[in-house]
């Protein structure tokens, strides 16, 4: 049944009502299979986990980043959270707009974290840079899986807010690895010939 039909039946149905409620629960109106909401639900749930883990790995980093370029790299890495944080409102506000709990399952004890442990030693910049980028690299290749999942369950609307999600992760990527200089393998191959 097509959204507008159901819309006109849900408002039909309650007009005949004595005690009409001033609203259409939205949940009503929303023509995604309740199964296939459910179960956009659920994966977004474990997106929170994830962004929330990841925003407190940066913080980490954040806090404890050494060495001559600190001020560059603690900037860039409080950036990188402040995005994050924004993703987890809205990754939790969608598991509530779709009928579902927002829950941080992150603190629940017995769910495993999706990321590897942040090492507690000190390290210096580059190192963090590293493992901050590491990290966010597994969140955005997650997210871009999930935006394919969620379009095939027939929820555009997730798809789209995960797809933001994406483009600012790939470009805090973007970011993290101009700051790494990481050299072109084919100029170290070039320069290791040069040197035999
Ligand atoms: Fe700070």
């Amino acid at each position: 049944m097509k959204l507008r039909d159901r819309t006109k039946q849900i408002s039909g149905t309650l007009g005949s009502h004595r005690e009409t409620p001033s609203y259409v629960p939205i949940l009503f109106l929303f023509d995604i299979d309740p199964d296939q909401r459910a179960s956009v639900a659920a994966l977004l749930k474990q997106r929170v986990g994830l962004v929330t883990e990841l925003w407190l790995h940066v913080k980490l980093a954040h806090w404890n980043v050494r060495g001559s370029h600190f001020l560059a790299y603690h900037e860039l890495f409080d950036s990188v959270a402040s995005h994050l944080l924004a993703f987890q409102d809205l990754l939790a506000e969608r598991v509530a707009t779709l009928g579902g709990r927002a829950r941080l399952m992150l603190l629940e004890a017995d769910v495993p974290k999706m990321l590897d442990p942040w090492p507690q030693e000190a390290h210096e910049e580059s190192q963090g840079l590293k493992l901050v980028a590491d990290r966010l690299g597994l969140a955005a290749n997650t997210i871009r899986r999930d935006i394919e999942m969620t379009a095939r369950w027939g929820d555009a609307d997730t798809a789209d807010l995960l797809t933001e999600v994406s483009r600012q992760l790939d470009k805090d990527l973007w970011f993290l690895e101009a700051h790494l200089a990481i050299p072109d393998p084919r100029q170290r191959e070039q320069e290791s010939m040069r040197g035999r």
